[in-house]
């Protein structure tokens, strides 16, 4: 039986592979698995201006977002570290924007996992309804 996954770890390595990190050589990709079990790629994409650069996880959001996809069922996110790293503080808030409770996978290059749900990793993110005018 194949996992689910497989295909989100497949594109997340491809966006890894076109990522942009010619500062800190250190390349991430990210595959979004959408609720209609779409997919949605991205690679971080630094900037000589360092604070402009984007991580994997936001780039891959935005393009979801793009595509009209707004419901997710997990995150993979693949470097070539030794140990999976987890999503920044400022991606777990941007991920948790939408959908708090996904499943987030962290995949190393020796093929080492790392898995948690968002809520693990941001407790209590502020959420739309944290702004009075949603509430
Ligand atoms: N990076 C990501 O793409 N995702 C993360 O969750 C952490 C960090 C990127 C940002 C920067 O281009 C490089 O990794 C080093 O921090």
């Amino acid at each position: 039986m194949t996992d689910p996954l497989d295909r989100v770890r497949q594109e997340a390595r491809t966006a890894m592979s076109r990522a942009y990190a010619p500062y800190s050589g250190f390349k991430v990709g990210a595959a979004l698995l959408c609720e209609d079990l779409s997919v949605v790629a991205g690679c971080n994409v630094e900037s000589a201006s360092f604070p402009c650069g984007i991580c994997a996880e936001r780039a891959a959001l935005a393009a979801a977002v793009a595509r009209g996809q707004r419901e997710f069922k997990a995150v993979v996110i693949v470097t070539d570290a030794i140990e999976p790293t987890p999503p920044c503080g400022m991606c777990r808030q941007a991920l948790a924007e939408f959908s708090p409770g996904m499943t987030v996978v962290s995949r190393a290059a020796s093929g080492r996992e790392a898995r948690w749900t968002l809520a693990d990793l941001l407790p209590s993110p502020f959420t739309p309804s944290s702004l009075p005018t949603q509430a």
